[in-house]
């Protein structure tokens, strides 16, 4: 089988161009522009290019935003005021924080700082506790994203043998749940799962979030399996996922490509929660 490919980039600009239509009209029927403020404390290079490309974004939908760029020596009590700043401004609907913070920060603890409803990342415990509960308001982005592309083939998920690469809380976990949500059967693997082949052998969806450059390789796949990658590695320059993506496409009916899959969807789901929670704070 030659799989189809999953483009993210195109699913991507279609749903921005939606948004972009909604902000107008909450502009001219509430006279509300939807704010983002994104919080990034130190130098590290991904994060930093991240935070230009969600400014970027943010421009091109007609969003307000602010960076909030701190030195990595800053405090989390500093921090924590900052966010607490942001949850009283009016013209801020959305906050984000950048993770990786510096050592020494606890990111649970200033996620809980955050107002649940400015929320956009979805990590406040409240958020996640409302997904696990089953009555998600802010869906993390990354596994939102996911979620639209696996939809956007028009298979059905009801029943499938979903098996998830990844663990992490702002990945692995609540697509795991989200995966469970739409009624498939969830194995969930990670670095101490015995032999990952015969977990990912098994699977009619593979999600792989690990960031390890060709852990899931070609053989491993079951023909006709849908294929998403979310794992991100610079390797020579280039950026890679955690699937063999030549091998791989050769056996799975639809596969996302790294770059052009995933990432930009994590942005694009960023600008729709950032919208939703402008939309509620102005009810
Ligand atoms: N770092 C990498 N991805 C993300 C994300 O989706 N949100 C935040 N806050 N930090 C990240």
């Amino acid at each position: 089988m030659k799989a189809q490919i999953i483009d993210g980039k195109k699913i991507s600009g279609q749903i921005r161009e939606n948004i972009i239509k909604e902000v107008n009209d909450l502009k001219k029927s509430h006279g509300i522009t939807p704010g983002l403020a994104v919080i990034i404390v130190g130098e590290d290079e991904a994060s930093c290019v991240y935070v230009s490309m969600k400014e970027k974004a943010c421009k091109n939908v007609g969003f307000y935003s602010q960076v909030h760029k701190l030195p990595q020596n800053t405090t989390q009590n500093e921090i924590i005021d900052l966010v607490e700043k942001l949850n009283k401004d009016s013209k801020i609907h959305g906050i984000l924080v950048q993770v990786p913070l510096p050592k020494g920060i606890d990111e649970n603890i200033i996620n809980s700082h955050i107002l649940p409803s400015k929320d956009v990342d979805g990590f406040h415990a409240v958020n996640s506790g409302n997904l696990f509960l089953g009555n998600p308001s802010f869906i993390p982005c990354t596994p939102k994203g996911i979620m639209e592309l696996i939809k956007r083939t028009g298979e059905d998920i009801t029943g499938k043998h979903a098996v998830v690469i990844g663990r992490s809380n702002i990945l692995g976990k609540p697509v795991s749940i989200l995966l469970l949500r739409e009624n498939a059967t969830v194995t969930i693997c990670h670095s101490k799962t015995k032999d990952l082949k015969s977990h990912v052998t098994m699977a009619d969806i593979v999600v792989a979030a690990v960031g390890s450059p060709n852990l899931i390789t070609g053989d491993m796949i079951k023909e006709g399996a849908i294929i998403i990658d979310a794992g991100t590695r610079k390797v020579n320059g280039k950026l890679v996922g955690d699937v063999e993506f030549d091998k791989a496409k050769d056996k799975a009916s639809w596969i996302t490509p790294v770059p052009g899959g995933v990432g930009p969807m994590t942005i694009t789901m960023l600008l729709e929660n950032t919208l939703k929670a402008a939309k509620d704070q102005c009810k």
